[in-house]
């Protein structure tokens, strides 16, 4: 019997919606080929051991028994409490040793704590043999997450499990791959590291001083998520690419927009891009703008110009898979 595995998945980009989501409207949101890999191994001692030196974690010990119990460092949240829920809701049990390797900085908002989140429930899943299907796994990471940050629409844990390019709606109750062919998109960091929760805590302090305005604004949102959807089934880059611009324009109102990312979007649009938008909870982290390909140098120099780090990313790719 096998006692160890690894286990990789994808990090995430916000297409469209984000913020509302939160509120159970659709979003739209791809895979991108920046990944998360980790190594799984069963032990007889009776502990959980985390490394983790992509955030500053090495040989982290708690006792099985104490998981979620007393202080859990940062950078062990999400691991340790993953193993706990899953633990608790199979009735299993077992030292684990957890070793993750990060192909992105946590810094961009690709999902870092969502991919390992997934990458250990689906290697316990392999080598207690519980054999989850995909939404087994969706559901528990997903609590693992409410868990330990208390909010969260679950759209990143969906791109980590199952890849591709998602509709996703409501907790997970609508998750639909949708067909893609390759999104000529540009991504750009803003070089600021954003605070999703502060974010996401700030429209929740709008939704409750006007909620009918808001509730408004997200009811928009929704209804550019279902043009967006057909667009982009169509490869239709120049309407994606206004929608972009029309989502960008009510993300503002929520107030998640910065300086620093308008001006990134601006000089996207200006260089020639049919559209862009912040991705994400907005506060820093990544633009992405959709330009024709001939255009893609001039729009990535604008955007480089303007103080942003543009970015390799490949999207649409596969969800979380064994790799060894
Ligand atoms: C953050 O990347 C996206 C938000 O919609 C939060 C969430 O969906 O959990 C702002």
């Amino acid at each position: 019997m096998s006692k160890s595995t690894t286990i990789s998945t994808p990090g995430k980009l916000m297409l469209f919606g984000e913020h509302s989501v939160v509120y159970g409207n659709p979003c739209i949101v791809t895979a991108v080929g920046q990944r998360m890999q980790a190594k799984v191994t069963l032990s007889g001692d009776g502990t959980l051991q985390i490394d983790a030196p992509d955030v500053h974690l090495e040989e982290y010990r708690k006792e099985v028994s104490d998981l979620g119990i007393g202080d859990i460092p940062k950078g062990a949240k999400f691991v340790e409490v993953a193993v706990k829920n899953l633990f608790e809701k199979y009735s299993v049990s077992s030292g684990v040793h957890v070793s993750t390797q990060s192909q992105f900085s946590s810094k961009l908002g690709f999902g870092s704590s969502s991919a390992s989140t997934v990458c250990v429930m689906k290697a316990l899943s392999v080598l207690m043999h519980l054999d989850l299907p995909n939404k087994e796994i969706f559901d528990i990471a997903y609590k693992t997450v409410l868990d330990v940050q208390g909010k969260g629409s679950g759209f990143d844990i969906a791109a980590a499990v199952y890849g591709g390019t998602l509709l996703y709606q409501n907790g997970g109750e609508v998750i639909e791959s949708l067909e893609i062919a390759d999104i000529p998109l540009i991504v750009a960091y803003s070089g600021v590291k954003a605070d999703t929760v502060t974010l996401v805590n700030g429209v929740a302090a709008l939704h409750e001083k006007d909620s009918q305005k808001i509730n408004g604004i997200f009811e928009e949102i929704t209804q550019i998520v279902g043009k967006a959807k057909e667009a982009l089934q169509d490869s239709d880059w120049k309407t994606s690419g206004a929608l972009m611009n029309e989502n960008q324009e009510l993300l503002t109102q929520l107030e998640v927009s910065t300086p620093k990312l308008d001006a990134m979007i601006s000089a996207a649009r200006g260089a020639g891009a049919y559209g862009a938008k912040l991705s994400g909870a907005g506060g820093g982290d990544c633009i992405i703008a959709l330009a024709p390909k001939d255009k893609t140098d001039e729009v990535s120099k604008a955007i480089t110009q303007a103080g942003g780090e543009v970015l390799t990313v490949i999207v649409n790719v596969t969800g979380a898979k064994i790799v060894e």
